[in-house]
C-alpha cells in the first residue's frame, strides 16, 4: 500500500516494529527454527497427547530460555503474579504493596493493564492467587498463592520478530502458546497453565493517513498495532480529527485490534457503519510457522477471511491493522430515563425518572423493547438495562446514542415511545432533555472495569418484531429472566451487511447480521473470583439456563463470540454459523496444521482440551488432545 500522504502521529515510531527473525537469528539458536512442513506432516499420530509443562523432563532448561530471552533482545519475562505481594509465605509478601492492590488504589492506576499476567476475569485462570489481603479473614479464607492458569513465561513484544521467535520456538518444543494484548477476553483465551505468553500489549503504533490507497480503496486509513487501545485511539481521533469504529465509552482499555476486531467488534456506531471487522483494509501478522505476512483483499485471502471476525487466538497473531476511516469528528445525539418499581427501588436525582406498579413497569420495559427497531433502523445504538433489586423492584434505565443527531431530533426521534410510556399511565418527574455527545472522549485508559462478573448472552433477530406474537414472547421471556434474579442488559445494534456495504468481512456471525438486540443476562453475584469452585460452576449453569429461555424464543440465531457464556451450547454454530464455520474449520486445519494457537470455544479447538483438577472451564490445567494416545510427559 501507497501512504500518499503521512501525517505524524506516532505513539512508537512504527518502523521499529518491522524488524523481522532472520536466517542469522536462527543459525544462533535452533529452538526458532521456522516451521518446517515435511516435519509437522510426518509427525501425524506421533504427535504427543499433551503440551508440555514446567514439571516434565521435557521442558527446556534455563540456558534454553536464556537463549530464547537473547533472541527477543532481553523482552522475556518469568513474571510472579502481582497479588504474590498479598501471602505471607510468599517470597514476595508486602503487606504495604499488598494494601495498594485491595483498598482500590490500583484501579485508579494503569497498574492491572501493564501486567504482564493480569486478565480481567480472574476466575477463568483459576483464583489461584487473588488480591485479597492476609489480615482480611473474611476474604482470605486460607487461600496461597500460586501460579495456576497464568503462563510461565512471557516474551513482552515490540518487533514482529519477537514474536516470530516466540511462536516458533513454542511450536518447536510443543508448549502451550497463548496470546495476550489486554486480557479482556471473558473466557480465559488469554491465559493458559504452563504456557508461553505472547504479550502484544506494547505494540502501540497509531498512524494516520488522511488519504491512502489500499487496493480499490482511497480515503482515510488507520494504521493501529494490536496494543492500542480505545482510548488511545480515542485521544488520536480528537487530535487530528477522524473517526474510526472503536468500542463504546466508557470502555476504554479494550485493545482494539486484537480481540475486539478480530471477533466481530461492535461500537456507538454499528447500525451506521457495521462492526470493527467491516472496517479492515489489511492486517499484518505472524502466522504459526513463523512467516510475517500481509492480507488485504487481494493477498492472502484466506487469512484475511479468517481473520475479520473468525476469533482471536486461532489462525495467526496480528501485529497491525489498517482500518478504514471518516474524516471529522462525529457526535451522539443523546438522551435518556429511569422507571423504577417496588419497595427497594432507589431515589434518584436524575430527570425524567417515574416509580410505577410491576405491571406498568414491565409494560414501559416492553414499549422500549418494541421500539428498539426503529432505533437501529435511525443508525443508533440502544443500551436498556434492566436491574434486578429484589423483593420484586426491578429498575430499567435506557439510553439512546443517535450518531449525528441534534439534541431537537432526538427528543422528536423518541417522542411516539415517550407518549406511548405515559399513555401506559406512567409519568415521568420531567421530560427527558437530550444532549449532544462526542463519539470520541478524551481518556486516560484507567476506566476498566475488574471483570469479576460473569453473563451469558443471545442475539435477537429482526424477525422477532416482525412478529406480533413472537415479540411479546420475546418481551416476556426477558422479563422472565429478570423475574428469576438477573440483571439483563440488553443492547439494540444491527451491524447489516447493508450497513457493513462494500467491505463487509464475509465471516462474521450471520446471526449479528440479522440481530436487532444484543441480551446479556448478568449474575447479581458482584465478585465471583470469592465464589467456591462449586458455587461458580452452578452460577455459570444458572445463566446458561436463564439464556435458554431467549434460546426458545431466537431458533437458529446465536451469541457474540466476544460476549458470550463459557457454557454456550452448539457454540460452533451460535458464535460463527454453520457455513462459517466450516469454511473457517477447513482454513484453521490449513494454516495452523499442529494446532499452535489454542483458546477455549475457537474454531478448531474441539480437539484440545485443558485437564483442570476440579473440573472447572478454566485455564489451570494442562492442554491435551481429546481422546489422543495415553500421556507420555517425558518425551
Ligand atoms: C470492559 C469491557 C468492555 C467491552 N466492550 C466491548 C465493546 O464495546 N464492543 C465489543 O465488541 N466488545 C467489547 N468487549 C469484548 C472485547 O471485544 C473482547 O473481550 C476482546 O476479545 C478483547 O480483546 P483484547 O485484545 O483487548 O483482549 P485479550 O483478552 O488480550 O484478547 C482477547 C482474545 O484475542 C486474542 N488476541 C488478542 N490479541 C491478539 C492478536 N494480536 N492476534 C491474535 N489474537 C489476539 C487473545 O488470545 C484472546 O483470545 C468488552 C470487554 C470488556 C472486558
Ligand atoms: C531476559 O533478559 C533481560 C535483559 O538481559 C533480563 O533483564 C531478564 O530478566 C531476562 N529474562 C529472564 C526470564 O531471565
Ligand atoms: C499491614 O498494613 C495495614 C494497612 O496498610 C496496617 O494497618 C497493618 O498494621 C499492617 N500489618 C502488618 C503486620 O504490617
Ligand atoms: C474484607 O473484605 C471484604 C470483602 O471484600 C470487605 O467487604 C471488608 O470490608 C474487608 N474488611 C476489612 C477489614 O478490610
Ligand atoms: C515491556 O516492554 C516495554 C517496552 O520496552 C516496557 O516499557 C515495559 O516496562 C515492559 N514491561 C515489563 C513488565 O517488563
Ligand atoms: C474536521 O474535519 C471536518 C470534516 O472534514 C471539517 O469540516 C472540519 O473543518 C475539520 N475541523 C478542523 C478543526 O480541522
Ligand atoms: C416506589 O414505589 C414503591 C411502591 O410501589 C415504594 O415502596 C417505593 O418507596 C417508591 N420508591 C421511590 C424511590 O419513590
Ligand atoms: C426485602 O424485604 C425484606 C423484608 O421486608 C427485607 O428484609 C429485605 O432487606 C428486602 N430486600 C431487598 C433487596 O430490598
Ligand atoms: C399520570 O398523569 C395522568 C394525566 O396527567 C393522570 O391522570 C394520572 O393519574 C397520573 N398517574 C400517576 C400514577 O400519577
Amino acid at each position: 500500500m501507497k501512504l500518499l500522504v503521512l501525517s505524524a502521529i506516532l505513539l512508537q515510531d512504527f518502523a521499529n516494529a518491522l524488524s523481522v527473525l532472520t536466517e542469522s537469528d536462527v543459525s544462533k539458536f535452533a529452538a526458532v527454527s521456522f516451521a518446517d512442513h515435511r516435519l509437522l506432516a510426518s509427525r501425524g499420530s506421533d504427535e504427543p497427547r499433551c503440551k508440555i509443562a514446567p514439571e516434565d523432563a521435557s521442558w527446556p532448561t534455563r540456558e534454553e530460555w536464556a537463549k530464547l530471552n537473547a533472541t527477543v533482545d532481553g523482552a522475556l519475562l518469568k513474571p510472579d503474579p502481582s497479588p504474590s505481594v498479598c501471602y505471607p509465605s510468599h517470597p514476595n509478601y508486602n503487606n504495604a504493596s499488598c494494601a495498594f492492590l485491595t483498598s482500590g488504589a490500583a484501579r485508579q492506576t494503569r497498574f492491572w493493564l501493564d501486567d504482564p499476567l493480569s486478565v480481567l476475569s480472574p476466575w477463568t485462570q483459576g483464583n489461584t492467587c487473588l488480591p485479597v489481603s492476609s489480615l482480611n479473614a473474611t476474604t482470605q479464607q486460607g487461600r496461597t498463592c500460586t501460579q495456576g492458569g497464568f503462563p510461565a513465561y512471557v516474551v513482552n513484544a515490540t518487533e514482529v520478530k519477537h514474536i516470530q521467535a516466540a511462536v516458533n520456538f513454542a511450536r518447536n518444543k510443543n508448549i502451550r502458546l497463548i496470546i495476550k494484548n489486554t486480557g479482556h477476553d471473558f473466557l480465559g483465551r488469554s491465559n493458559g497453565y504452563g504456557s508461553l505468553s505472547v504479550w502484544t500489549h506494547h505494540l502501540k503504533a497509531l498512524d494516520y493517513s488522511p488519504r491512502s490507497t489500499i487496493g480499490s480503496y482511497t480515503g482515510p486509513v488507520v494504521k493501529v498495532g494490536s496494543g492500542v487501545e480505545t482510548w488511545e485511539a480515542n485521544n488520536a481521533m480528537i487530535k487530528h480529527n477522524f473517526t474510526m469504529l472503536v468500542p463504546k465509552l466508557p470502555t476504554e482499555t479494550v485493545g482494539l485490534a486484537g480481540g475486539w476486531f478480530l471477533g466481530g467488534g461492535h461500537s456507538n456506531l454499528a447500525s451506521k457503519y457495521g462492526l470493527g471487522a467491516d472496517h479492515v483494509l489489511q492486517i499484518e501478522f505472524v502466522t504459526a510457522d513463523g512467516k510475517f505476512l500481509t492480507a488485504s483483499k487481494d493477498k492472502n485471502q484466506d487469512y484475511f477471511f479468517a481473520l475479520r471476525g473468525g476469533g482471536g487466538s486461532t489462525f495467526a497473531i496480528v501485529t497491525s491493522v489498517y482500518f478504514r476511516a471518516f474524516p471529522g469528528l462525529t457526535t451522539l445525539g443523546t438522551a435518556t430515563f429511569t422507571i423504577t418499581t417496588g419497595p427497594a427501588a432507589p431515589s434518584t436525582s436524575q430527570t425524567a425518572t417515574a416509580n410505577t406498579s410491576l405491571s406498568k413497569f414491565w409494560a414501559g420495559v416492553g414499549l422500549y423493547l418494541a421500539f428498539a427497531k426503529n432505533i437501529v433502523n435511525a443508525g443508533g445504538f440502544g443500551h436498556g438495562d434492566v436491574t434486578f433489586l429484589g423483593n420484586d423492584s426491578f429498575s430499567f434505565t435506557p439510553q439512546f446514542l443517535m450518531p449525528g443527531m441534534s439534541a431537537a431530533e432526538v427528543l422528536s426521534f423518541i417522542s411516539p415511545l415517550l407518549d406511548d410510556i405515559q399513555k401506559q399511565g406512567i409519568n415521568f418527574t420531567t421530560a427527558p432533555v437530550p444532549t449532544v455527545a462526542p463519539y470520541a472522549e478524551p481518556g486516560k485508559g484507567i476506566n476498566t472495569n475488574p471483570g469479576a462478573i460473569i453473563f451469558s448472552s443471545r442475539l435477537i433477530p429482526r424477525s422477532n418484531w416482525d412478529n406480533d406474537k413472537l415479540l411479546s414472547e420475546t418481551i416476556a421471556a426477558i422479563r422472565r429472566v429478570s423475574e428469576a434474579g438477573f440483571n439483563v442488559r440488553t443492547r439494540a445494534y444491527a451491524p447489516s451487511l447493508k450497513v457493513a456495504g462494500d467491505y463487509a468481512a464475509k465471516a462474521i456471525n450471520p446471526a449479528m447480521r440479522e440481530m436487532v438486540l444484543h441480551t446479556t443476562v448478568f449474575s447479581v453475584v458482584s465478585d465471583v473470583s470469592l465464589l467456591s469452585k462449586k458455587d461458580l460452576l452452578t452460577e455459570l449453569q444458572a445463566l446458561d439456563r436463564q439464556v435458554e429461555k431467549l434460546r426458545k424464543v431466537t431458533p437458529g440465531s446465536g451469541a457474540y463470540f466476544n460476549e458470550a457464556g463459557r457454557l454456550e451450547p452448539n457454540w460452533q454454530q451460535s458464535f460463527f454459523g454453520k457455513e462459517n464455520y466450516k469454511q473457517l474449520l477447513k482454513i484453521k486445519k490449513k494454516v495452523d496444521p499442529s494446532g499452535l494457537f489454542w483458546a477455549p470455544m475457537t474454531v478448531g479447538s474441539e480437539g484440545w482440551s485443558v485437564e483442570t483438577a476440579d473440573g472447572l472451564p478454566t485455564g489451570d490445567g494442562r492442554l491435551c488432545r481429546v481422546g489422543g494416545r495415553e500421556k507420555k510427559d517425558s518425551e
